[in-house]
């Protein structure tokens, strides 16, 4: 099954079950500050899980774009990723554990559907500690499924890190919090104990993993397919568990590593989609990757994992850049991730003896893997294929320089962790760069300096960062919706002073101010600034109603509804207004009184692009 039959069947699973299908949203979150990307599929639908109804319904489905970027050093090996698709089914306070349990066991077993043997199932649920019961209900559900199928042993229960006894034993095992609860981690938000799906491989157990095998075992043999995550807890800020008056499901399943499991292949990188990026590595590469070969030691070895990362970073930059809110290149935030997934992807090609620019050619293909279902990438063919060849082409000179100022450095006496330090931060020189050519001169690089001259700068930088790799739930803190809410207004006065020309480009929101960009052709004058001022704060003094509306996007548009109409929405849409003032189609959250911002200023208005500007502003109490 590619890919795509496998989304699509997933979809089409849900849409049967009574579910409207939603679009991913952009892989960049807009008005959240906590999170460089979406890390998975409930991301978009916060706050619909607090509680706001959702224009669609309260059955959602979708299969989400999601970055992760905590393993970046992982990817290479047989199952990290930093792009992968994330296919959910939602309920917002409608079903709960009975239908989500067993509509995830007919998926996966129902010949009809992926028709995977119920014998080799495995399931996890919460065993309970002092904030919530062992999760009773889950393991009843999931007993009477198996015992439908006729497989009584299933039925029993196992304790966490008691040995799998294959077709004998229990079937359904408990863990505590860090493996069966979903929610924010540290953070305030809604959260619940969770089941998990585990696929038995059949693969023996490697003892180095521990004495035991058990479906939680890190060893492999065991492939976490699904998790359903019931919502029904709300975490406060003093730490206590409050039952959520709308309960809510929340599930997520890899798509790749179930393909994966599907076709019997030992890796992500063996699935028909990755082998055909994979082919387009190999059109330019000296080397072939060889699919049985599984380590990081041999010539071949090292080889796969040189394609495995190309595969894996071009794939994600593809889509970084080719999102409905892209992100090129730079030095700071998303646009320094794909920095680095670029340049990491160079460096390998190097490896792989790849002397030409060949970036572009595989992201061709990745587009034509993907364009069909996400169609920006093909609206923004041009846009990938030409950032990542200037990223491609500038970091092979950086190379280049690197390695004469290797040379100048080296001539003297063998270089120090702290001179490969520089070679790192001043000429983004790879560090594994440095050790090879150091290697190669028959010595060792000092790697403790070079880390402790790392560490040192990473703690300065690490301050500006904190936060911005937090997984879990955003921030909707009560300071960003306002922000949110004065955004809407500074639109519509900007329109009012400049004219109707003037439409969103950007936005984003720190708990500190906004920062809007919008199209108009020259600088703002300082009257222009202070009517604009004027008018948020009119609209602030007469504490206008802001209200929520749901309607097609034909009708918000007919209603002269603003909104980023190149972006995709689903059939409904919520339209914000303030009353008499503006109306937009914007996803929320947003303040019910114009009153609650207190005050609104321009802090600084400046050009980011030919015919862009950009605002930051602020609201008072
Ligand atoms: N939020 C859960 C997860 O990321 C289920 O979608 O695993």
């Amino acid at each position: 099954m590619t890919l795509s039959e496998l989304r699509q069947k997933y979809l089409d699973f849900f849409k049967s079950k009574g579910h409207e299908i939603i679009p991913s949203a952009s892989l960049i979150p807009e008005n959240d500050p906590t999170a460089l990307f979406a890390m998975a599929g409930m991301f978009p639908l916060v706050p619909y899980l607090l509680g706001q109804p959702h224009p669609m319904g309260a059955r959602l489905a979708s299969s989400q774009k999601c970055i992760r970027t905590g393993d970046i050093e992982e990817v290479g090996d047989n199952r990290h990723l930093t792009f992968f698709e994330m296919l959910g089914n939602w309920s917002l306070g409608d079903y709960f554990k009975p239908e989500a349990i067993s509509w995830s066991f007919e998926f996966m077993i129902s010949p009809e559907w992926l028709g995977l043997n119920p014998n080799r199932l495995y399931v996890t649920v919460f065993e309970g500690d002092e904030n919530s019961p062992r999760d009773e209900e889950s393991i009843a559900i999931w007993q009477a499924q198996f015992e439908v199928k006729g497989i009584v042993a299933a039925v029993g229960v196992a304790g966490r890190d008691e040995p799998v006894r294959g077709n004998d034993g229990p079937r359904i095992y408990t863990y505590p919090k860090e493996k069966n609860w979903w929610g924010p981690a540290g953070q305030t938000g809604p959260c619940g104990p969770d089941t998990e799906m585990f696929y038995d491989t059949g693969k023996e157990h490697d003892q180095s993993y521990g004495p035991v095998c058990h479906p939680n075992c890190d060893c492999g043999r065991f492939i976490e397919i699904w998790n359903d995550v019931f919502m029904q807890y709300e975490k406060k800020a003093d730490g206590s568990y409050v039952p959520l008056a709308q309960k809510n499901v929340d599930t997520g399943m890899g798509l790749e590593r179930t393909a994966a499991m599907l076709a019997g292949v030992p890796t992500v990188f063996d699935i028909q989609d990755f082998q055909v990026i994979i082919g387009a590595i190999e059109d330019k590469a000296k080397l072939k990757y060889s699919k049985s070969v599984d380590g990081f030691d041999s010539e071949a070895e090292q080889a796969n994992r040189s394609f495995r990362i190309i595969a894996d970073h071009i794939r994600a930059a593809t889509f970084i850049i080719g999102d409905q809110r892209g992100v090129v290149p730079s030095n700071v935030g998303q646009g320094y991730v794909v920095r680095r997934l670029i340049r990491r992807a160079v460096r390998e090609g190097k490896r792989l003896g790849i002397s030409d620019l060949f970036l572009a050619h595989v992201a061709l293909v990745v587009i034509g893997l993907y364009g069909g279902y996400y169609s920006e990438l093909e609206t923004n063919r041009q846009r990938i294929v030409d950032e990542i060849s200037k990223e491609e082409e500038k970091f092979a000179k950086t190379i280049e320089k690197g390695l004469k100022e290797f040379e100048r450095m080296s001539r003297e006496h063998m270089i120090s962790g702290a001179e490969a330090f520089i070679l790192f931060s001043t000429y983004g020189f790879p560090l594994e760069l440095t050790q090879e050519l150091v290697q190669e001169a028959g010595a060792e690089l000092d790697v403790v300096s070079f880390q402790e001259e790392f560490k040192k700068h990473q703690e300065l930088s690490r301050a500006a960062s904190a936060g911005a790799f937090k997984g879990g739930l955003a921030d909707h803190s009560e300071e960003t919706t306002r922000l949110h809410t004065a955004t809407h207004l500074l639109h519509q006065a900007l329109r009012q002073v400049l004219g109707e020309h003037v439409a969103q480009k950007g936005s984003n929101i720190t708990a500190e101010r906004l920062r809007f960009d919008f199209s108009h052709g020259q600088k703002m004058t300082p009257e222009e600034i202070k009517k604009v001022e004027d008018i948020v704060n009119d609209v602030i003094k007469r504490d206008l109603p802001v209200t929520r509306e749901e309607m097609t996007v034909d009708e918000a548009k007919a209603a002269g509804a603003i909104g980023l109409f190149e972006q995709k929405y689903g059939e409904k849409v919520s339209v914000y207004t303030v009353e008499g003032f503006s109306k937009e189609i914007c996803g929320g959250p947003h303040v019910t009184h114009a009153g609650e911002l207190g005050s609104f200023k321009i802090l600084k208005e400046e050009a980011v692009s030919s015919g862009v500007r950009r605002i930051k502003a602020n609201i008072g109490i």
